[in-house]
């Protein structure tokens, strides 16, 4: 079982239009909603893949509903906790007539309180005990303290023998290191801005900031550098992963398929072991995954076909030695 957690998920609504012409009014075309957030886009692209997936997090209001209510389409059990406030909304304006990516309206999410907060900790170690992988991914909304991951790592700890994966940035990265996930997953910025690691080429600036997100406790650090691929640096070895780049489709969420991919790999592997079949194995099914993402026009759609042709196709090569 895959939990995803999604603390601050969204209603993502896309505006299909011409182009954007400002200070107008615009006709659009055709409105799509579903569903959002990053960890629901993790839940999405593994139970696209077969995977037997939960997602929890905190939804309320008439969004939150719908947002729950909409997630069995995806064969995604829905373990949310409501909370008082209304769930954000993302709004995609996709111009159909342009080039370029979509414009994104990105909002807060609603104000947590305390005892919201506090009732979803109490909540979490029963879900996260039946769970192989937890995955927490996203922002955190405003009243979630920014040691929340931390604090849902220590928990599954208390509870599970659970691969703990973090894909966020900023305070709740560094602090969520601390408490010992099995793997973490910056973008570059992600990275640089959580590590401040800044000399040498950009090779040795990833392998800086992964070892420094090590140092504070993460056991391996998976960094993604948008088409150029990622880089895994791991308590066993080191690796580049590589492909051609997708032009196109749509990069956001690639982020959230390397997630799920890595996800996939991790669920049902012993404690502390590596993932399925080897870290490059894994690599290359989660950048497959994360390829595919990019193909489809929405965030947290595959097709695991195109994922596999992908996957065959990645380059692997073992970073060795001293060469950091
Ligand atoms: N244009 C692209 N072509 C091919 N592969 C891509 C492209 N963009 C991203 N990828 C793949 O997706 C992975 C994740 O992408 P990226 O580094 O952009 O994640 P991210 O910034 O966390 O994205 P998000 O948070 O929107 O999900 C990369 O490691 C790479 O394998
Ligand atoms: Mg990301």
């Amino acid at each position: 079982v895959i939990l995803a957690v999604t603390l601050n998920p969204a209603i993502d609504v896309t505006y299909y239009l011409d182009r954007i012409v400002r200070h107008s009014g615009l006709r659009v075309d055709r409105v799509l909603e579903r569903p959002g957030g990053k960890g629901v886009n993790v839940a999405r692209v593994a139970a696209s893949c077969g995977a037997d997936v939960g997602a929890t997090g905190l939804a309320g209001g008439h969004r939150g509903e719908r947002l729950r209510a909409g997630l069995a389409g995806y064969r995604i059990r829905d373990e949310f906790c409501p909370i008082e406030g209304e769930t954000r909304q993302t709004v995609n304006i996709v111009e159909t007539g342009q080039a370029g990516l979509p414009t994104e309206l990105r909002e807060p999410g609603p104000a947590v309180t305390q005892a919201e907060w506090d009732r979803f900790v109490a909540r979490f170690p029963a879900l996260a005990a039946g769970a192989d992988v937890v995955t927490m991914s996203g922002s955190l909304p405003p009243g979630v303290p920014a040691g929340a991951y931390a604090t849902l790592t220590a928990a599954t700890r208390s509870v599970s023998t659970a691969r703990v994966i973090v894909d966020t940035g900023g305070e709740a990265l560094r602090l969520a290191c601390a408490a010992g996930p099995d793997l973490v997953k910056p973008n570059e910025d992600e990275l640089l801005a959580a590590t401040g690691a800044s000399k040498g080429d950009r090779l040795h600036r990833v392998l800086d900031g992964a070892s420094a997100l090590r140092d504070l406790g993460a056991a391996a650090v998976v960094v993604s550098l948008g088409r150029s691929g990622s880089v895994a640096v791991t308590p066993d070895g080191r690796w580049r992963a590589s492909h051609d780049a997708v032009t196109g489709g749509n990069p956001v969420g690639a982020g959230d398929a390397l997630v799920a991919g890595l996800a996939l790999s991790a669920a049902g592997q012993p404690m502390g072991g590596q993932p399925a079949g080897g870290w490059a194995a894994a690599l290359s099914r989660a950048s497959g995954l994360a390829m595919a993402s990019v193909l489809a026009t929405s965030a947290g759609e595959v097709d695991p076909a195109a994922a596999e042709r992908f996957a065959a196709g990645i380059r692997i090569r073992e970073i060795r030695g001293r060469d950091r």
